[in-house]
């Protein structure tokens, strides 16, 4: 139970157990109130026209609900979906072959759209602007080009890193939109709704308790649900109480402020290693023994967006915040860094 990591790097964008807790509606994805807005005219509007819903862009750190929401935006618009994700994709045939064997107005999902190679990412660009599919025939001098039509499809593309999309293929999406960490009582509400979900009973504090320790992200607050389950089941009477939605929080190792054993090693090696910074981000993964990746697209998102850790362009250096949370007095030789001096947080 303590070795689970709280905050998975992984993808569970396949089957995963999570499937029975994701909302089917948008009335029922809680928080996220403009996206939802906004996402729910466009498609209204695409399903008056009888046409294809443009093609639509989700970034945001993992967990956050971009699967979900692609899930529900293909039920609104009452069609199937197909999923494929940026590494299975090998072939400029692969892809050829899942567009061709789509139906009019089907949605189409790509799970981290950043990875496709440049071969295959060349066949997405007529396909989502034309609807067509240039082929080859023949090799040599005698070989030509034909046009083949696709149906009119939806591409929703989902990532963890906007920035590392290429120009030409973030222009064409119509629809582009980031997802935010959730605040408290949002994740109250996602912990309340699956505990109904999972038929376990949650006291309100102990919901509000676990919400508030969740890291802004729903993957984690249904996590931590149902770990604290196991734990009222076996060591209780089967009800996450205040009580024991603490104690269980305590052994799974997710800190007061929610920060699990990995962003404390991030933030204390900043300090312990590095002199608080700056650091280099690769210097900084081999520090903590954790993969530069992991630690830019899972848990230094979360860490920014509370004001622990900061980017400057010389690296990450520890944030007044981070002192007071590791109970560290502030030094007193840390240059000072102003708003300019920071890289943009938002590639978009
Ligand atoms: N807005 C939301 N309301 C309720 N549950 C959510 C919401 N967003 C995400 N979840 C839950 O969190 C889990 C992770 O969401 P997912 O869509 O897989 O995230 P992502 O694809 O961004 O990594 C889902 O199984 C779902 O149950
Ligand atoms: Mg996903």
């Amino acid at each position: 139970m303590a070795d689970e990591r709280i905050v998975s790097p992984g993808n569970d964008s396949g089957g995963d157990r999570d499937g029975h807790l994701r909302p089917q509606s948008l009335s029922d994805y809680v928080g996220q109130e403009s996206v939802k807005e906004r996402l729910n005219i466009f498609i209204q509007a695409a399903l008056a026209r009888r046409d294809a819903l443009d093609h639509v862009l989700l970034y945001g750190p993992p967990g956050l609900g971009k699967t979900t929401l692609a899930h529900i935006i293909a039920n609104e618009l009452g069609v199937d979906i197909r999923f494929t994700s940026g590494p299975a994709i090998d072939r400029p045939g692969d892809l050829a072959s899942i567009l061709t064997n789509l139906e009019d107005r089907e949605v189409l999902f790509i799970d981290e759209i950043h990875r496709l190679s440049r071969p295959v990412e060349e066949v997405l660009y007529p396909a989502m602007e034309d609807f067509a599919l240039d082929l080859i025939l023949g090799k040599g001098p005698g070989a030509r080009s034909v046009r083949l039509d696709l149906p009119h499809f939806t591409l929703i593309g989902a990532t963890t890193r906007a920035g590392m999309l290429t120009a030409p293929l973030r222009d064409r999406f119509g629809v582009i939109t980031h997802l935010d960490f959730y605040s408290a009582q949002d994740l109250t509400r996602i912990v309340r709704r699956s505990a109904h979900v999972l038929g376990v009973e949650v006291a309100e504090d102990a919901a509000y308790e676990i919400a508030r320790r969740s890291r802004g992200t729903p993957r984690i607050a249904n996590r931590l649900l149902r770990r604290l389950r196991d734990y009222a089941e076996v060591r209780g009477d089967g009800i996450v109480s205040l009580l024991v939605a603490m104690e269980g929080l305590q052994l799974l190792e997710v800190d007061p402020q929610g920060l699990d054993a990995v962003d404390r090693r991030i933030l204390l090696a900043i300090v312990e290693r590095y002199g608080g910074g700056p650091v280099g981000l690769e210097t900084l993964a081999a520090g903590v023994g954790e993969e530069a990746g992991t630690i830019e697209d899972v848990y230094e998102p979360y860490l920014l967006q509370q004001g622990y850790l900061q980017r400057t362009p010389r690296g990450r250096i520890l944030a007044s915040r981070g002192y007071q949370m590791l109970g560290l007095p502030l030094p007193t030789t840390q240059s000072t860094w102003t708003q300019e001096h920071f890289e943009p947080e938002d590639p978009l």
